[in-house]
């Protein structure tokens, strides 16, 4: 049993010198130490040896075993250690190459407009506010001095889900909804960005368009607070060399009411293709706070005064980036897109 044990030792041995992978290695190591190994079946056998013998076989198995587990682990630690060695040296990594290109997005022309306006806005002390897209026919008309019935509601292309329930047609319904929620305090100072909804398809007209509304109140305000505040905007919009004119017009809800154009930024105002040789373009509705709508919201006519504006982003956006034609808003067409 002993020349038995020394045989295996110097096998493994000699095998060792001429593995080269770790599998061979664990090959070996199955074949000598393993549940059914070589060196685990001579070991079974010392049941048939005398028993002084037993303890001094014993000692030599395992410490043959002890030296066999130390010099396979050895082998394994070498074999790795080149194969690293070998990976290291092919696995050149030359840092100069140029990285991976993402494709980076950009944002859409409407959204720039609107966080544009955001800013401008905020800076004149505008705070933000908003109201659901989907409004009742009292917000959308009713408490803007719009009863059933009147001709003003012709105006507006209207989408119907009820009698009683629209897509708002404009952005207007969050005036009174903000000073509902802000009655008595004044300053009222809000503007709000949204999706408005008309049933009109054409190059100057989307069925889903957006607007951004204005509303101040506070005592003692006048048209010459909203001209002011108005040409700010449209000079930190445009460029601080246009100008504003006000045309009179018509709103149920404010008293007295102007449309507002911007002079033509293509023919500085002499008059162009663009702007149909007038000099100006249109870009929004506005108006003192009509008294019947300050009541509506909670507010006292005889002691405090407001104006509101409307303005049409995507018109806002064509201008400022000369496109002519709204369907492309809406396409997605990433040709255009990317240009912003
Ligand atoms: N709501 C009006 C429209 O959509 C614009 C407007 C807003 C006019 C506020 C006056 C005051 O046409």
């Amino acid at each position: 049993m002993r020349t038995q044990l020394e045989k295996i030792k110097s096998e493994v041995k000699e095998a060792l010198n001429k593995v080269k992978s770790l599998e061979e290695v664990n090959e070996l190591k199955v074949k000598y130490l393993g549940k059914k190994g070589e060196l685990t079946q001579v070991l079974r056998g010392m049941g048939q040896l005398v028993p002084e013998e037993r303890p001094i076989i014993g000692q030599l198995a395992n410490e043959i075993r002890d030296e066999l587990n130390k010099v396979l682990d050895e082998q394994v630690k070498k074999i790795k250690k080149i194969e690293q060695e070998q990976k290291l040296n092919l696995e050149t990594i030359d840092v100069t190459l140029p990285g991976k290109q993402f494709l980076k997005g950009t944002k859409h022309p409407l959204s720039l407009v609107i966080e544009e306006a955001k800013q401008i806005f905020m800076g004149l002390g505008f705070q933000i506010a908003e109201g659901p897209e989907i409004e009742t026919d009292y917000y959308n008309f009713e408490a803007l001095n719009l009863p059933k019935d009147h001709p003003a509601r012709d105006m507006q292309d209207t989408f119907y889900i009820t009698s009683d329930v629209v897509l708002r047609t404009h952005t207007s319904p969050v005036q009174v909804r903000s000073m509902e929620s802000l009655t008595p305090e004044v300053p009222v100072k809000i503007i709000c960005p949204g999706k408005v909804y008309r049933k009109d398809d054409d190059a100057t007209h989307s069925p889903m368009f957006h607007q951004i509304e204005g509303l101040v109140i506070d005592m003692g305000i006048r048209m010459s607070d909203l001209k002011g505040v108005l040409l700010a905007f449209v000079q930190q919009m445009f460029g601080p060399d246009r100008k504003i004119r006000f045309r009179p017009s018509y709103f149920p809800f404010t008293e007295p009411s102007a449309e507002v154009d911007v002079s033509c930024g293509i023919c500085k105002g002499d008059g162009c293709k663009a702007c149909s040789y007038t000099g100006w373009l249109e870009i929004l509705g506005s108006g003192m706070v009509h008294p019947n709508v300050l009541k509506y919201g909670g507010y006292d006519p005889t002691k405090v005064k407001g104006f509101a504006f409307g303005m049409g982003v995507e018109r806002i956006a064509m201008l400022k980036y000369n496109i002519n034609d709204m369907r492309l808003f809406f396409e997605n067409d990433i040709r255009f897109l990317r240009q912003f």
